[in-house]
């Protein structure tokens, strides 16, 4: 098996933040980071796209990367309103994620659609981060491990490395509404999902880090990048604050020392 994966903590801004605000916020998180270097964490914040390349290149020469929320799953052409994985590219974006519940939701995005759009942002060299989650009348059914499983099983593309994947476990319930799964409940999803990343993907599917998402903020964190097979997390609301976002990314646990 490989070593624990460097925790990622990533920002989703959604649609919030027009350009004042957002290149203050981005200033304020990058000036933040600057006297936690040292810590061993990841760190991207994804701004709505007019941001994205501007925000690529002021944070270029810092630890954080600049993601994407959703792409196209086609090249090029005459596809009105939407942007390719390479444009992002282009533009200086590292990550973009895909299948987030609220494109599912919104834009009756399927597993076929984000599996597509997983494979045009791997095709181009970024990292994809791809969203899975029941909704909460499947977890009242009992049903969120065989949903968690259909998702990954369609959305995770062959192509899936641990240098270029990233999953995030977001239950649809948890999202924006300050509710979230008990630590046990967290780390009983976590588990399945590492144990179904390292049956299809091998040694990388043992390392493909796995962020939990969903009503994650500055008094959660703590606890919950704590349980088993969580590397980080994906945050929505808290990310909007630069120093709720920056609590969450020093709350990060210190890796294991070797040896030990
Ligand atoms: P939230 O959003 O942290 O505001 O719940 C998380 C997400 O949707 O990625």
């Amino acid at each position: 098996m490989a070593g624990t994966p460097i925790p990622l903590i990533a920002g989703n801004w959604k649609m919030n933040m027009v350009h004042s605000k957002g290149m203050g916020l981005a200033t304020g998180i990058a000036e933040g980071l600057d006297p936690i270097g040292m810590i061993p964490v990841d760190v991207a914040i994804c701004p709505p796209l007019t941001l994205a390349a501007e925000l690529g290149a002021f944070l270029a020469a810092t630890r954080i990367v600049v993601g994407a929320q959703d792409c196209s799953p086609l090249e090029e052409g005459a596809h009105t309103g939407d942007v390719s994985a390479n444009m992002l590219k282009n533009a200086g974006v590292g990550c973009c994620i895909v299948g987030h519940s609220e494109r599912r939701a919104d834009h009756g995005e399927d597993d076929i659609l984000v599996n597509a759009k997983a494979r045009a942002v791997l095709a181009t060299g970024m990292t994809a981060i791809i969203c899975i989650g029941e909704t909460e009348s499947q977890r009242d059914a009992g049903e969120t491990i065989d949903v968690v499983t259909k998702q990954l099983a369609g959305s995770v593309p062959d192509e899936a490395l641990n240098t270029n994947t990233v999953i995030a476990y977001e239950p649809v319930w948890a999202i924006g509404t300050g509710k979230t799964p008990t630590l046990e409940e967290i780390g009983e999803v976590h588990g399945k999902i590492r144990a179904l990343l390292y049956d299809r993907f091998d040694y990388d599917g043992a390392a493909i880090r796995i962020l939990y998402g969903g009503s994650v903020n500055a008094d959660n964190a703590h606890d919950i990048l704590r349980v088993e097979n969580v590397n980080g997390a994906l945050v929505g609301g808290a990310s909007l604050d630069s120093e709720a976002f920056l609590k969450i990314i020093r709350d990060c646990p210190a890796p294991p020392i070797p040896g030990s």
